[in-house]
């Protein structure tokens, strides 16, 4: 997991451009693109990721030249990012309605429905994003797929008896393995462990999650049915804005 983050990291600490791939590059192009929704005044949720870095980047330039909004992160990486960039930031006990989230995604199928979680940020990310009037995926064009599950889903579960949990998953058909980096067991921001499951194709994404929802141990899945609203797409040549019908 940390080499998702090896561009940003050195974005921080030197020039950037010349570390770019083609798809950083992409990705680049799709959060700054999203940052020209964010209007005066809005609370946005600040998704996680290395594309919701980009965005994070450009909304500082944005608030630096008057732009006033507050956000909301979904991750302790991303409120350092935010941070960094000197982005008012507010929480739940101020504000409990967004106008607006900004969040990456793992893999996005042609009805928005999402596969999230790969930095491991599922449960806040669907906090907050569930929360917003409006939310926007920012991702690079190798994220669209025509059916989700290639990426295997993170879910989040509690320490306590994962092992078990781990078995109930593999009931329901799907690989459950231990996310770890490092050698040691990786945490979620909240205290929990992520299962990276293995379906290889969900065919019924809806059914599935609720599912898993009903699994003893289980807090959250990073299948994200219904919430998009627009995807914006960084594209060879181009940057798509597809709007949800
Ligand atoms: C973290 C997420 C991220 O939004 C997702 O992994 C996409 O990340 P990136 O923009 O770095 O490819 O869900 O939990």
């Amino acid at each position: 997991m940390a080499s998702k983050f090896f561009i940003c990291y050195n974005d921080c600490k030197k020039g950037v451009n010349a570390l770019l791939n083609v798809t950083d590059e992409r990705k680049k192009e799709s959060g700054e693109k999203a940052a020209e929704f964010i209007q005066n005044g809005m609370v946005i949720g600040l998704g996680s990721g290395s594309t919701v870095y980009w965005m994070l980047k450009k909304l500082g330039e944005l608030v630096k030249q008057g732009l006033e909004i507050k956000g909301i992160p979904t991750s302790i990486r991303t409120e350092g990012w935010a941070k960094e960039f000197n982005i008012p930031l507010t929480d739940f006990s101020q504000v409990q309605n967004l106008d607006l989230a900004i969040d990456g995604a793992d893999e996005v199928d042609p009805n928005f429905n999402l596969i999230k979680g790969g930095g491991g940020s599922l449960l806040r990310e669907k906090l907050v994003d569930a929360q917003a009037k409006q939310l926007i995926i920012i991702v690079d064009e190798s994220k669209m797929v025509k059916e989700l599950g290639k990426f295997p889903l993170p879910v989040e579960v509690v320490p306590f008896g994962w092992e078990v949990t781990a078995q109930r998953i593999a009931k329901l058909g799907g690989t459950p393995n231990l996310r770890k980096g490092d050698g040691k067991v990786f945490i979620s921001n909240n205290g929990n462990y992520i299962l990276d499951c293995e379906f290889h194709y969900i065919s019924n994404p809806e059914e599935l999650h609720n599912q898993l929802k009903l699994l003893l141990g289980l807090v959250e899945t990073g299948l994200f049915i219904g919430m998009t609203d627009t995807v914006i797409i960084g594209c060879e040549g181009e940057v798509k804005v597809i709007h949800k019908n």
